[in-house]
């Protein structure tokens, strides 16, 4: 531990200035093993969901990163080098990594900075060097790296460490820093990773609250909001990944908690089983107007223009002069409300107004707008010059 220290201190100093890869202009777009299937991984799943995202149409709407998540590993071999539970992956990471890329995919892999990762196998500590140079043989794309087992050592000294490692591979691989929001990363992570958990797990739960490691939909949104500052492109605030279609959400709240993460600007990580969903989830996963605005190239995530404790109104602004505005009904009730997009947005222009969700072309920001808000829900509209 002490080495680790030195060790610590000596890379933070001389890597500080390691240039980072130019990678993830926009949000990562992509599907992680672990929201539905935890331990439960082998090669056999990962190739089934690397062809469902083809089959689905979700490969050609942008998602393309296929990350396994943890428990993949079983130990180390006589060279330190990780080797894969060999029950659950017989071909090998490479031979599965060459397979995802064979679909036009790409593949991302899970480690951590402590000892062992949170499921007690091998983690990335003092190991940096020789497990970045095998994530980059076996061709790995993006790698999320946790924070367990971690003793007592600080987030910020530690993960440069594998940042700087990355950054001087001859490979490009998103780094993505799951310290859970500890020790604020979002201060520190952007010099060389390209994206950083602001908060605990999300849970399959929209407006659930007091479980102190698992955090709601809700809970989630009032932790990442007010780190909006510091997103931007290559380096983002990431809410975690998506429970759209895990379950117990309503369709209100999978289409609330998908949009409000577009709006975030929010990794784009499914977590469901893309083998097997319904045509709702893949409608709602792929919803093309959504993604385009978290793909936007501003990369601006979405601030609160109004607030109060049912009801909010968002806005993120577009490219090209074009905004984004989201109305949010946290209540357990229907809230009618009339936009004044003029008194609202402080309007010089005159903006074309769709409703996105419910595919409609409203008239203009010259008229008012009725609308209905059911419990839970979201509407959210474009406007464009
Ligand atoms: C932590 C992370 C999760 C997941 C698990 C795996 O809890 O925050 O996203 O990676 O570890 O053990």
């Amino acid at each position: 531990m002490k080495n680790t220290f030195i060790l610590a201190f000596c890379f933070s100093a001389f890597f500080s200035f390691a240039q980072k890869k130019d990678l993830a202009s926009t949000p990562p777009m992509g599907w992680n093993s672990w929201n539905h299937f935890h331990c439960d991984v082998n090669e056999t799943l990962i190739k089934e969901i690397a062809d469902a995202m083809l089959a689905t149409g979700m490969a050609s709407v942008g998602y393309e990163y296929v990350v396994i998540d943890d428990c993949w590993q079983i130990g180390r071999d006589e060279n330190g080098i990780l080797i894969a539970d060999r029950l659950r992956f017989p071909s090998g990471m490479k031979s599965l990594a060459d397979y995802v890329h064979s679909k036009g995919l790409k593949f991302g892999i899970y480690s951590d900075a402590g000892k062992k990762t949170c499921q007690e196998r091998p983690g990335s500590l003092d190991s940096e060097a020789i497990d970045a140079k095998t994530f980059a043989e076996w061709g790995v794309d993006y790698i999320k790296y946790d924070w367990c087992h971690h003793g007592f050592l600080k987030a910020e000294n530690i993960y440069p460490i594998m940042g700087a490692e990355l950054a001087n591979l001859d490979r490009e691989i998103v780094y993505s820093v799951c310290n859970w929001g500890w020790g604020d990363p979002w201060l520190w992570a952007p010099d060389f990773a390209h994206l950083w958990r602001t908060t605990w797990d999300v849970e399959a739960c929209f407006d659930c609250k007091g479980n102190i490691i698992w955090k709601s939909v809700e809970e989630i949104i009032d932790l990442n909001m007010p780190l909006a500052p510091y997103a931007k492109p290559g380096a983002w605030n990431d809410p975690d990944m998506l429970e759209v279609g895990n379950g117990s959400l309503t369709e209100d709240e999978n289409m609330a908690h998908f949009a409000l993460w577009c709006m975030m600007a929010a990794p784009l990580m499914a977590g469901n089983d893309l083998r097997n969903m319904e045509e709702r989830t893949l409608e709602i996963l792929s919803h093309k107007e959504l993604i385009q605005i978290n793909q936007d190239p501003l990369g601006i995530q979405a601030f609160r223009i109004y607030q109060d404790p049912f009801f909010e109104i968002w806005l993120k602004p577009l490219q090209g002069g074009s905004k984004a505005l989201s109305l949010f009904n946290r209540s357990e009730e229907t809230i009618d409300y009339q936009v004044n997009w003029k008194d609202l947005l402080h309007l010089e222009n005159v903006y074309q107004v769709k409703d996105l969700i419910n595919q409609r072309i409203e008239s203009s920001t010259e008229e008012n707008l009725k609308l209905s808000l059911r419990a839970n829900s979201v509407l959210v509209y474009r406007l464009d010059l």
